[in-house]
């Protein structure tokens, strides 16, 4: 069986097993490891299985079809959606972005247990079936969290929510959405760290490190995760913590989906109440108040008052021209803190900031995202530096013309700080993989974005933000404000994340890698999204 299984894969995944038989020496999935009886030891039997027993390994629809088959036959059609049924395309179509919509699995399986995503793991692997894991869903390019001709793994099912009698942890799964974990623990006056727009999923923003309305305070979302409940790739169920799988651990806090399936998150929990927040909207004659806004909070006013939080992003709509919107947080229900006495002397044409829950400001900064469109979303970091927020505003508008006229065209640029109180947050637990430290922030991020309506406009906008991008970094390396680090959840599928961790810390995620998943399960046979080397489409626009 095992000789079937080995001459049928490819050259690639060939050598990725003979290098893994080195790392296997470190002892986690043996050299010997047999599927079959991996699954056996699950319960599985493969030979009672007509669809199984002669798998013919190899990529593509032929294989697929068998292990959809199996998964079917396991666990019946609400479970594991096939093209023809109707709910199949519910599911397609509930994606962001269009360009993920427009991926058609070969099946959609839904697991309720983590026993179930492990025997999906092995069933892949046996018939060399790819496959890919959805969250959220909110990863804007095709195959993130989607896959052509392969099994999509929601994780829809994998919903608790629970909080730990002594109200420090909590578990949650990797099926929410932001919104309802806030909404949940809110009820006992608690919060974990997460995201700040309702719809988001919660693994997709905590796999890649995750910004929240707290960070400054408690660090990203990956830095308050006590455990990670994750599927190997050899289907072993195992908890990382700082004392158990230690390395794994960390490759989880900013290493994505290259290291296993999350079935669980556990979460440090704190006391929250009501907060303040919304959005002030200022118009272009204020750019320059605006940015010197930004700056001062990044240099001093964000370290003198952790509670704080800030994000700008400059726009432009055919109604108003060019725009600035300001969003601002406050941990406590505290209107017009003083930290923000620069931002709020700024005049605003609009503002929505009051005293709310958290989940009714997530619910409130979703108002106006566009769910449905073609997406883009690019991110990379600098150190802070006012000159060059000024060029970055200034080139965006100046190559926006290229692209304006692009049907439902929504184009933006956003300038997020890396706070020194963020920077400090990242150092729990040993720190994180990201490769960011104190000593030399503040960092930020610049994350641009656009949504629009035809294909026709594709290669033109992909042009317009590598552009816009390609020139900013040129003049960050004049101004000596350049910086490699690049933020995994906002990243376009031309950008090498890992390469921006650090030399060191690619290295080390490789190694963890190696002696996980020695034979690059979630390297080859889960191609999508960003992997270990490499970006994960080469050709820049
Ligand atoms: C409107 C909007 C608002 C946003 N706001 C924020 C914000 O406030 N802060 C912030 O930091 N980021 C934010 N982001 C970025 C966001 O963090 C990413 O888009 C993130 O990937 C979304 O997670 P998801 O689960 O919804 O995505 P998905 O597309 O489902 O997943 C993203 C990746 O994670 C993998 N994955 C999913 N589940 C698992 C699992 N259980 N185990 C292993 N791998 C898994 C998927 O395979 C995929 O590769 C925002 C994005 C959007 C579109
Ligand atoms: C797989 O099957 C689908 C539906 O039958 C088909 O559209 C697609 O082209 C096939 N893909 C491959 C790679 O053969
Ligand atoms: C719970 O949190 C409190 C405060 O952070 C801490 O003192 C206590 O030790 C924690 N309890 C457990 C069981 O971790
Ligand atoms: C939450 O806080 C509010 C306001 O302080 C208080 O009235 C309420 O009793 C608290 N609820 C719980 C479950 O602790
Ligand atoms: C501000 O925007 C308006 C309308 O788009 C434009 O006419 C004006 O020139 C802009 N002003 C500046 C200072 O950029
Ligand atoms: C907060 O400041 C804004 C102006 O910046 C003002 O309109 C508003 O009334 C203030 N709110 C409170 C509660 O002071
Ligand atoms: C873009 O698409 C959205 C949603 O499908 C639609 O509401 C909008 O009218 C479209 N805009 C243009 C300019 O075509
Ligand atoms: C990679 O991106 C280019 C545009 O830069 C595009 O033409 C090409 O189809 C993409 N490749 C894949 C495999 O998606």
């Amino acid at each position: 069986m095992k000789i079937t299984l080995i001459a049928s894969i490819s050259t690639v995944l060939a050598t990725a097993c003979v290098q893994g038989i080195g790392a296997v020496a470190q002892g986690f999935e043996p050299p010997d490891f047999n599927v079959f009886q991996a699954l056996l030891d699950k319960g599985v039997d493969i030979t009672s299985l007509p669809q199984l027993s002669n798998p013919t390994g190899g990529h593509g629809n032929g294989s697929c079809s068998q292990a959809c088959g199996v998964l079917e036959l396991l666990y019946g059609s609400s479970d594991v959606l096939s093209r023809q049924s109707s709910a199949y395309d519910g599911f397609t179509s509930s994606y962001w972005s269009a360009q993920q919509g427009a991926v058609d699995p070969c099946c959609v399986f839904k697991p309720s247990t983590a026993l179930q995503v492990s025997i999906v793991v092995l069933i892949a692997r046996l018939t060399q079936c790819p496959f890919v894991v959805k969250g959220g869903g909110h990863a804007a390019f095709a195959g993130a969290s989607s896959i052509e001709d392969g099994i999509t793994i929601s994780m829809e099912r994998l919903n608790r929510i629970v909080v730990s009698p002594d109200r420090n942890v909590s578990d949650i799964g990797p099926g929410n959405h932001w919104v309802d974990v806030y909404s949940t623990l809110e009820k006992q006056n608690l919060t974990v760290i997460g995201g700040r727009i309702s719809g988001v999923g919660v693994p997709g923003l905590i796999l890649g490190g995750g910004i929240s309305f707290f960070s400054n305070k408690y660090g990203w979302a990956c830095d308050n995760v006590a455990s990670y409940e994750v599927v190997t790739a050899s289907g072993a169920i195992v908890t990382a913590s700082s004392t158990s799988y230690p390395d794994l651990y960390w490759a989880l806090r900013g290493g994505g989906n290259n290291f296993g399936i999350v079935t669980n998150f556990k979460l440090h929990t704190y006391a929250q109440g009501l907060m303040w927040g919304g959005q002030r909207i200022a118009l272009n004659e204020s750019f320059p108040a605006v940015l010197d806004a930004i700056h001062n909070f990044a240099i001093t006013y964000s370290d003198q008052d952790p509670d704080a939080a800030q994000i700008v992003s400059f726009g432009y709509t055919e109604g108003c021209g060019a725009l600035a919107a300001i969003q601002i947080e406050y941990a406590k229900p505290i209107s017009n803190a003083s930290v923000f006495n620069e931002i709020n002397a700024i005049p605003a044409v609009q503002s929505t900031t009051g005293i709310h829950t958290l989940s009714e400001l997530t619910i409130m900064m979703n108002e106006g995202i566009v769910y449905g469109a073609r997406e883009t979303y690019w991110g990379v970091s600098f150190k802070v530096n006012r000159e060059l927020f000024t060029y970055l505003v200034d080139t965006f508008y100046k190559f926006l013309p290229r692209i304006i006229d692009a049907k439902g065209l929504l184009p933006v640029i956003s300038i997020q700080v890396i706070t020194e109180g963020q920077l400090k947050g990242m150092q729990k637990n040993g720190g994180n993989a990201l490769g960011l430290e104190p000593a030399g922030g503040p960092y930020f991020i610049m994350n641009m974005g656009s949504n629009w309506n035809e294909t026709a406009d594709d290669a033109r906008i992909l042009e317009f933000n590598a552009k816009v991008i390609g020139l900013v970094k040129e003049k960050a390396k004049q101004l000596r404000a350049d910086n490699d680090f690049i933020y995994m959840n906002y990243a376009s599928q031309f950008q090498d994340v890992v390469a921006g961790y650090g030399a060191e810390n690619k290295a080390k995620l490789i190694e963890v890698s190696k002696k996980y998943d020695p034979t690059g399960v979630f390297q080859i046979l889960q191609p999508g999204y960003f992997k270990l080397e490499g970006a994960p489409n080469s050709t820049v626009p």
